[in-house]
């Protein structure tokens, strides 16, 4: 290949150079290979007329055709859609980045999917520390953050970074925020093949196709294996590469040897003598591991070595340490020594004497981050990791070490984890990590930068310890490294859903409209059906089907009847007139938060017989253990135990140890009056049903969720005491926490909000606590979302006095430092600055006189949509400054203040405004609109007023339609006066979105001037 192309280039596809200048300063002066192909040969960049996709239903009076006629030619244009596959490291994720920054310069709303909430975090502080600072608006929006949730329903952010099931949310239950909505990243598209995310990604991607054809979807996926399935299925280009900028030299270690080819040269194998064959025992895999890890931190290399479960890489990174001389990671430690003390530090601080580490789940965000910080720094050398860590997460080391021969799905032991054999997808990916590519290089100054002309290399090593693995490596992974075009057989996924039938069903009919028999006969066909083909898609009630789901075909009929008898009886759906079934409010909640039936079924009756005003925290968490999602949630526990409970020899061991416990809790609490507590313990004779497998895991989990959260005990004692890392304990109480926020959700929908909000304040409040075991009066810091501010230093600064951040802010980094980590201190400075920064962009938006502001204050909201702006606003417990204009704001000047009019508008010319002396064109919905808003300048004018004086005759009006004419101004305007930076900020503090509220014209009465056709014209 040629010479890179600089991403200075990028100018040609209309890139400011504010933007490209990020880039080059973040990434470097050059695009990695895949990314050149995406932007020259995919058209990630390119932005035309075409690109800009109001909803045909919304179109106003006269563009309709013409809007009509664009949407339908998108639509049979499945080709703006990409879908790229490489290898992890490759340089996606910028692709991704790249197509965000181009739409958002023309004034498009772009979607940044991501699984994990900590994937999330982390691509929105990214984000937001590139951009920020360019007037960009970044939000974020997940499980448990939901502050700025009413910015993406009110269309108020440039980029949303979301998690898929929190955008599954969205599309269920406020479907029209996707109509502004012009490019929607998914990334970590790989997780399509796994069992769990792969149905939820399905149905994303379904319902953004079906819904709203004007969309574009980049998909951003690591090497997965059956990839032709994915490319038969997903509506798109393909943009596979099997690239990496960094030559690597993938090969197998025997006797000493390293044998190995490269891309370049794959028939001709190369050596490279790692030990003396006399080293090692022949059918010894410490021995080679041992040697192998010695010469390459001889060399002073980095090796990342994977195993198959967190337990392996423990051990092994224990036993390197015990057996290697290399040097300590001085830095690390001495930051470990400050760190909260768990189970995993004082593992941690034994390996990092010699600079080595373990990289898995049972570590803390903060275990994580150190050893992340500290492998850049060059101090850490060998890292002992497991495969499901690699997703995502941005460290490269010179070599990796395949040290497993079959992979875990799943690291929690309940349910029981499954296993497959290591496939080629997974280890081109493991691969990927090896390879340091020299940034710096491609940072300097020069004319031209040649991947292919580099010198680098990285390393992807299998240890054949014994002649059958010796075969077994070059027969099969060996061969197929060697063979790019290895056959992908699209092989269908398949999902057993026996014990999952109701919810199945339920999301069906949510899916889609159709009658029971047709319904019956979709479930029963077993086709594998792409979404790439047309004329189907075309159809509304088309649903693709990337995944099949098995069930116990007998009765299948009698069965579908059965279950939509109990769907039916229990008004989860209903039939129309015409025979099709749709689902009702609470069909759809229960979709939409992705719980079983069962579960809903189980909370809903709670909620019926729990008396008013009485719930404890013990009984909630009881409760959401008992429910079937509680019951699916895992935690791990030994095979021991396991086997155990099968001999049935620990009849009356460990269920009765919990049990006794709980019933404790239960009588120092004076609970026992409580129908739960009766029913399922109190009650029960001990011998018989207490003891049960199950129910030793569902007290276990109770008991210590009730201890995480109740702060009393240190973390390390609960660790201790429950035999798991802390690590798991966050992922229980994540798990929980989506649980309790369900249950506030069916709690509300049966109207607790109005009748009992004491009680459901405090099943929200505990679905807070639960993420990070935080205690009421941590909240207010918890909720600052600072990466690393655990509940172990909260606890810290409370006792310090330190109590939310108001405190955070007067304190020095002095002060601070002799409580908190110093990396920790310089987070929570950067938070308070940027806090600042934003206080100071709200204190511009929201100026609002103060009896205008309490006239406004409660708007009451009639769409479906407020349920969530409530939700978010009474869930947060945000920072009053945030939610309502402050009295401090209130009296501030308008920061847009001119003697010059800017705004002209007249009722004999409904055809056009005047902006800055510039006639600007609009339609007559969008004229009646800003002639409303001129009347009440200054005023917030409420959705409801607005959707009344505008389109009272209208029945199935929604204010999305208010925000989609005004984002429709405000892009004429701009196409007027100059698409510039100022400019857009400038419309945006004219034509105020105030967010769950309404708009406001903000002008002062010397900018606005409205010539009215007749002295007595009506008020609207
Ligand atoms: N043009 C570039 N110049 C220099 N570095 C780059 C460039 N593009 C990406 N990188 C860096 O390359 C590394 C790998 O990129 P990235 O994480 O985007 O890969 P990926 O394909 O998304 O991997 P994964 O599958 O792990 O998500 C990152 O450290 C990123 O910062
Ligand atoms: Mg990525």
């Amino acid at each position: 290949m040629s010479e890179s192309m600089k991403i200075e280039k990028l100018k040609y596809y209309g890139i400011p150079s504010y933007i490209l200048n990020i880039w080059e300063k973040h990434y470097s002066r050059y695009l990695l290979p895949l990314q050149e192909d995406a932007v020259k040969k995919y058209g990630v960049l390119d932005y035309g007329e075409n690109e800009i996709h109001p909803h045909p239903a919304l179109s106003p009076q006269g563009r309709g055709k013409e809007i009509a006629a664009l949407s339908s030619k998108a639509r049979n244009d499945k080709n703006r859609n990409l879908l790229v596959i490489a290898p992890t490291s490759s340089g996606k994720t910028f692709i991704g980045e790249m197509a965000a920054i181009a739409q958002v310069i023309h004034l498009q709303k772009i979607i940044y999917l991501v699984p994990l909430k900590a994937l999330a975090d982390e691509k929105y502080r990214h984000f937001k520390n590139l951009y920020s600072h360019c007037g960009m608006d970044i939000v974020i929006s997940t499980r448990d953050r939901s502050e700025e949730d009413h910015h993406i329903i009110s269309g108020d952010y440039d980029v949303a970074v979301m998690a898929y099931e929190k955008f599954n949310y969205f599309c269920l239950r406020c479907p029209h925020f996707l109509d502004i909505v012009s490019l929607v990243i998914i990334d970590e598209m790989q997780l399509i093949n796994d069992s769990k995310w792969g149905p939820l990604l399905e149905s994303i991607v379904n319902h953004i196709d079906r819904k709203n054809k004007n969309i574009k979807i980049i998909a951003l996926s690591a090497f997965i294996e059956g990839q032709d399935a994915l490319i038969k299925w997903f509506p798109a280009r393909t943009l596979i590469s099997y690239q990496r900028p960094v030559e690597l030299r993938k090969g197998i270690v025997r006797d000493g040897i390293f044998k190995y080819i490269t891309s370049k040269e794959k028939e001709n194998y190369k050596k490279e003598v790692f030990f003396k064959p006399e080293a090692v025992r022949e059918n010894c895999f410490e021995d080679y591991l041992l040697e192998t890890v010695r010469y390459l931190v001889k060399q002073g290399e980095s090796t990342l070595i994977f195993f198959a479960t967190c337990a392996e890489t423990q051990k092994w990174a224990k036993w390197l340490a015990s057996q290697l001389e290399s040097p300590a990671a001085s830095c690390a430690l001495k930051e470990l020594k400050e760190m909260e003390n768990t189970l995993s530090r004082d593992e941690l601080r034994e390996t990092l004497e010699k600079g080595i580490a373990h990289y898995n789940q049972n570590l803390s965000w903060e275990e994580r981050n150190l050893i992340e910080t500290y492998l850049k720094e060059g101090e850490i050398k060998v890292i002992c990791a497991t495969n499901i860590m690699a997703m995502g997460v941005n460290l490269h080391f010179k070599n990796v070490i395949i040290a497993l021969d079959k992979i875990y799905i799943d690291e929690g032991n309940y349910p029981p984890n499954y296993q497959t054999s290591l496939t080629f997808a997974a280890i081109e990916n493991m691969g990927g990590r090896a390879g340091i590519l020299n940034v710096e290089e491609m940072r300097k100054d020069g004319n031209s930068f040649n991947f292919q002309n580099r010198k680098e290399f990285g390393r992807v090593i299998f240890l054949a310890h014994s002649l059958v693995f010796q075969t077994v490596y070059e027969n099969i992974y060996f061969n197929f490294l060697k063979d790019n075009n290895y056959n992908h057989k699209a092989n269908k996924q398949l999902i057993n859903i026996d014990n999952d039938f109701l919810t199945y069903l339920l999301r069906l009919v949510v899916n889609v409209e159709l009658k029971q028999e047709e319904l019956k006969s979709h479930i029963k066909k077993e086709e594998f059906i792409s979404l790439k083909n047309q004329s189907k898609s075309d159809d509304k009630n088309f649903l693709s089907s990337y995944w099949q789901f098995a069930f116990n075909k007998a009765n299948i009929d009698k069965k579908i009847e059965n279950c939509l008898n109990i769907l039916k009886g229990k008004r989860l759906i209903r039939i129309n007139r015409n025979g099709v079934l749709s689902p009702t409010g609470s069909g759809i909640l229960i979709a939409a938060k992705r719980i079983k039936v069962e579960t809903f079924l189980f909370l809903k009756s709670w909620l019926r017989y729990c008396k008013n005003g009485d719930i404890s925290i013990l009984e909630i968490l009881f409760l959401l253990a008992l429910s079937p999602d509680g019951k699916a949630l895992p935690i791990p526990f030994s095979q021991a135990i396991r086997d155990d409970y099968k001999k049935g020899i620990y009849q009356y061991g460990y269920g009765k140890n919990y049990w006794n416990k709980l019933l404790r809790l239960i009588f120092e609490q004076d609970d026992e009056d409580k129908k739960l507590f009766r029913d399922k313990i109190l009650m029960k004779k001990e011998k018989e049903e207490t003891t049960s497998l199950e129910n030793y895991i569902t007290f276990k989990k109770t008991h210590l969720l009730y201890d995480w959260i109740m702060g009393k005990k240190s973390v390390k004692t609960i660790e201790q005491e429950y035999g798991l890392y802390r690590g798991c304990i966050y992922r229980l109480g994540e798990g929980f926490s989506w649980l309790a926020d369900s249950l506030s959700a069916i709690a509300e929908s049966v109207g607790w909000e109005k009748k009992i909000n004491k009680d459901l304040s405090k099943i929200r409040m505990l679905s807070n606590r639960l993420v990070g075991g935080v205690q009421e009066e941590g909240l207010n810091l918890a909720l600052l979302y600072i990466p690393g501010l655990s509940l172990y230093y909260i606890r810290r600064l409370i006792e310090a006095g330190y109590r939310d951040e108001n405190f955070l802010r007067d304190a020095s980094e002095v002060e601070l430092g002799k409580l908190l980590p110093k990396r920790l201190v310089q987070r929570i400075q950067k938070k308070m600055k940027e806090e600042n920064n934003h206080q100071k962009m709200l204190k511009e938006k929201w100026i609002v006189q103060d009896e205008k502001l309490k006239a406004f204050k409660k708007v009451p909201e009639k769409s479906g949509i407020s349920g969530i702006i409530c939700e978010t606003c009474n869930r947060r417990n945000v920072n009053p400054q945030k939610m309502n204009i402050s009295e401090g704001q209130s009296a501030t000047a308008s920061p847009v203040a001119s003697l010059e009019p800017l705004l002209e508008i007249s009722q004999r010319r409904p055809d056009r405004i005047i902006f800055l002396g510039k006639k600007i064109e609009v339609t007559s919905t969008e004229f009646s609109l800003i002639y409303f808003l001129a009347q009440h300048n200054s005023q917030v004018m409420s959705y409801d007023t607005l959707l009344d004086e505008l389109w009272k005759d209208e029945k199935d009006v929604i204010y999305r339609r208010v925000n989609y004419h005004i984002f429709n101004i405000k892009k004429a305007i701009l196409k007027t006066i100059g698409e510039t930076k100022t400019n857009t900020e400038r419309i945006k503090k004219i034509l105020v979105v105030v967010p769950g509220r309404g708009i406001m014209l903000n002008l002062t009465d010397n900018e606005l001037i409205i010539n009215r056709q007749h002295a007595h014209a009506p008020a609207s």
